[in-house]
C-alpha cells in the first residue's frame, strides 16, 4: 500500500527544533485521503487473539468519577456481541509487529531514531468511548482514522498529580481543557510526554498512536548498574587513596564525595559500556516470546548454501535493531537484546542491515553483500538467524 502519513509539507527540522518533547502540534491531513490499513473487524480479531495485548475500556458517565472500567484480553466474539452501543474503547498494542499495512505507517517517522519507536497502538471506540483524561509518559504521535474524534488537552502534569482513585486506569482526578480540537481521517495530533489529553469518541472511531521508547531515569540507572555489578568482585573495594588525619573525626568530607564519583566513573560511566548496555536495553524485543530461537540451528556454511539456493530472509517483525560505530573500524550491532561485536570488513554494511526490511521486504541485496563480506558475514547472519532475528520469507515459498 506505501501511503503517506506526514503531509508534503510537514517540516520535520521545525517540527524537532519547536515540538518534539516540548509542546503538542495538530498537524491537519488538509483534504489528503486517509485509508485505514485495519478495519475494525480485523482489530476485533486481534483481541481474540492470546498473544496479542489488548485493553477493553468502558465508561459508565452516569456513575460521575466511577465511570471507567477495564478489561484486559483476550477476548471472545460473545464479549463484544454482549457490549452496549456505546462508550467503550478497545486498544490492540503493537499491531505493526501483525499488520504490514500498519508497520509501513511507521516509515514516515524514521526521521526519529528507530530506536525510539516503540509500537503502534490502535483505538477502535464506539461513541462517546476512549480511555479518560491521562498523560503518558512518552511522545506520542496520534494518528486519526475512521471516524473523528474530539481532543481536549490540558497542562504539564507529572507523576504528583492526583488520580482518580479505585480505578485501575491512571486517570487524572482534575482536567482543565486548554485546548479543544475535533480530529477528522488523516489528522494527526502529537503530544509530547507528560501532558493532559482526554480524547472521545465521535461516532465509530480508529486513532492510530504511535508510541516511543522512553525510558525511566531509574530504570536507566537500575538496569546499567545490574549490568556493570556482574563484573565487580567482591575484593574490589573502596580504597582511601590519600589517608590523612581528620580535623573532625566524625566528618565525611568533599574529598570522599569526589573520590566516590572518581570510583562511579571509572565503573559505570566507560562510553563503550554504556552504549553496549543502552544497545541492548534499546532493542530488547516489547514481547521476547515473539523472538524465539530458530527450531533448525544453522551453521554460516549451511545458511550460506541456503541463501545460495534461493532462500530469502526477512526481519522478524517483532525484532529490534540498532547500531554504534565506536570507530570506522570499529562498530557493534544490537539486536533485539544482544550485542554483537563487528569486525572492520562488516562495520560499513551494519547502518544497510538495520535500516532495510522494516517493511517485510526481504533483506536480498544486505544478505549478498554480507556474504561477499567473507565468513564474518556468513557468521553474523547465522547468529541473527539462529537467534530468531531474521525469518525464512513464507511468502516466498508461498508464492513458489
Ligand atoms: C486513544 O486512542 O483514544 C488513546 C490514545 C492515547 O490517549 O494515548
Ligand atoms: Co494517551
Amino acid at each position: 500500500m506505501n501511503f503517506k502519513v506526514l503531509p508534503e509539507t510537514f517540516d520535520k527540522e521545525d517540527f524537532l527544533h519547536n515540538y518534539w518533547q516540548k509542546k503538542p502540534l495538530l498537524i491537519r491531513a488538509n483534504g489528503k485521503t486517509f485509508v485505514d490499513p485495519v478495519e475494525p473487524d480485523e482489530l476485533a480479531g486481534f483481541a481474540c487473539e492470546d498473544f496479542i495485548e489488548s485493553r477493553l475500556i468502558q465508561s459508565h458517565p452516569a456513575n460521575g468519577s466511577r465511570q471507567w472500567t477495564l478489561r484486559n484480553g483476550p477476548f471472545t466474539e460473545q464479549d463484544f456481541g454482549r457490549l452496549p452501543e456505546t462508550h467503550w474503547s478497545l486498544l490492540i498494542q503493537a499491531v505493526d509487529q501483525w499488520h504490514e499495512g500498519v508497520r509501513e505507517m511507521l516509515d514516515d517517522f524514521r526521521f526519529i531514531p528507530s530506536w525510539r519507536i516503540d509500537d503502534v497502538m490502535i483505538s477502535y471506540a464506539t461513541d462517546g468511548g476512549g480511555v479518560g483524561p491521562h498523560f503518558d509518559y512518552y511522545d506520542v504521535f496520534l494518528i486519526q482514522g475512521l471516524g473523528k474524534k474530539r481532543w481536549r488537552l490540558g497542562g504539564h502534569v507529572d507523576s504528583n498529580s492526583a488520580l482518580i482513585p479505585d480505578t485501575p486506569l491512571r486517570l487524572l482526578a482534575e482536567f482543565k481543557t486548554e485546548e479543544d480540537w475535533i480530529v477528522e481521517p488523516g489528522d494527526i495530533l502529537y503530544l509530547p510526554p507528560n501532558l493532559a489529553h482526554y480524547g472521545t469518541a465521535i461516532g465509530d472511531s480508529i486513532t492510530y498512536s504511535i508510541g516511543f521508547r522512553t525510558p525511566s531515569i531509574a530504570g536507566i540507572i537500575d538496569d546499567l548498574s545490574s549490568e556493570i555489578m556482574q563484573e565487580l568482585r567482591e575484593d574490589q573495594r573502596y580504597v582511601d587513596t590519600a589517608p590523612r588525619i581528620p580535623a573532625r573525626t566524625g566528618e565525611i568530607d568533599a574529598r570522599v564525595a569526589d573520590q566516590l564519583i572518581d570510583l562511579l566513573q571509572e565503573r559505570l560511566l566507560n562510553p563503550s559500556k554504556v552504549s553496549r548496555w543502552f544497545g541492548r536495553y534499546m532493542t530488547t524485543p516489547k514481547y521476547p516470546d515473539l523472538v524465539p530461537v530458530a527450531d533448525n540451528q544453522l551453521d554460516p556454511d549451511a545458511l550460506r548454501q541456503a541463501l545460495t539456493e534461493g532462500l530469502q530472509l526477512v526481519k522478524n517483525p517483532s525484532s529490534r535493531f540498532a547500531f554504534t560505530e565506536h570507530s570506522p573500524s570499529d562498530a557493534e550491532l544490537y539486536v533485539d537484546g544482544h550485542a554483537i561485536a563487528c569486525p572492520a570488513s562488516l562495520t560499513d554494511l551494519l547502518p544497510r542491515l538495520c535500516e532495510t526490511g522494516t517493511d517485510g521486504i526481504p533483506l536480498t541485496a544486505v544478505c549478498d553483500s554480507l556474504l561477499h563480506a567473507g565468513d564474518d558475514g556468513a557468521a553474523l547472519l547465522a547468529r541473527l538467524y539462529n537467534q530468531g532475528s531474521l525469518l525464512p520469507d513464507l511468502d516466498d515459498e508461498d508464492d513458489e
